[in-house]
């Protein structure tokens, strides 16, 4: 059985007391939720601040990041390295977010080394696949998932999907309120894992495929209720306590 995570990605959205208000409340919605991995990924600068409130709460909330650099140190004026996110206790990183990729113009190829380096360095990828809306018009929403998988399997390996997660976000779904219908959701994720087995069947039968776009607490549950629907990657619908801890609890029992 897969463990579902859910994920909060807050994007560029926050400040020291919405961080604190966000997850005082986040630690009392959560504090009794079982059976599902629950991770916040709040801007780099505000990593530190979040630990300190997630600590507060038990722990009970895991600690991630947006985005990563791929080196550790050195002459890379504005980035962030996995070693500096895994020192202040972050361990699932967003890569290849479709806003990465379109607004600063972020390759699979370089996707593909993002996800390399966080291995390297022990953190978990969280890799974001999907398709455009004349990509999915167009009926090409297989060839454009598999390019973007392949991309990182022909850099590190099939095995490097141990542990990792996959978060397929048709890009026409995000921010939109115009959500992927369970059904079609359902069927890319069974898509993307038999893509991912016919190199490896075990790796593809632990791999973690959230979905995203437009994930809210109304239509969570129908996500989670599909075999291959291993959990959510949420914007908007993250940044309110109550909304996010909807949706995880709605994690919590679908796969119960
Ligand atoms: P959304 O964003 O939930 O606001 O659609 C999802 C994402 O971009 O990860």
């Amino acid at each position: 059985m897969r463990r579902p995570v859910v994920m909060g990605n807050w994007k560029l959205n926050g400040s020291k007391a919405m961080v604190t208000e966000l997850l005082n409340g986040l630690n009392t919605e959560v504090a009794a939720v079982e059976g599902v991995d629950i991770v916040i990924a709040p801007p780099a600068l505000y990593i530190d601040q979040a630990a300190g409130l997630v600590k507060e709460g038990g722990n009970k909330l895991i600690l991630g990041a947006q985005n990563t650099d791929i080196h550790n140190s050195g002459a890379f004026t504005g980035d962030v390295s996995p070693e500096m996110l895994k020192d202040l206790g972050a361990s699932h990183i967003i890569i290849g977010h479709s806003e990465r990729r379109e607004y600063h113009e972020e390759s699979d190829e370089f996707v593909a080394k993002k996800f390399a380096f966080l291995k390297e360095n022990g953190l978990t990828p969280v890799l974001c696949i999907g398709e455009s809306e004349a990509q999915n018009e167009a009926g090409e929403t297989e060839a454009v998932v598999s390019r973007q998988i392949d991309a990182v399997i022909n850099h590190c390996g099939i095995e490097a999907f141990n542990g990792a997660i996959i978060a397929y976000e048709p890009i026409w779904a995000i921010g939109t309120g115009k959500a992927a219908t369970a059904e079609d959701a359902q069927r890319v994720h069974a898509f993307i894992r038999a893509h991912i087995a016919k190199h490896s069947k075990d790796v593809a039968e632990q791999v973690i495929i959230q979905y995203g776009g437009s994930v809210k607490p109304e239509n969570a549950l129908a996500y989670f209720q599909n075999p291959d629907i291993d959990g959510a990657l949420v914007g908007g619908a993250s940044l309110k306590a109550d909304s996010f801890a909807a949706i995880a609890k709605a994690a919590a029992e679908a796969k119960a």
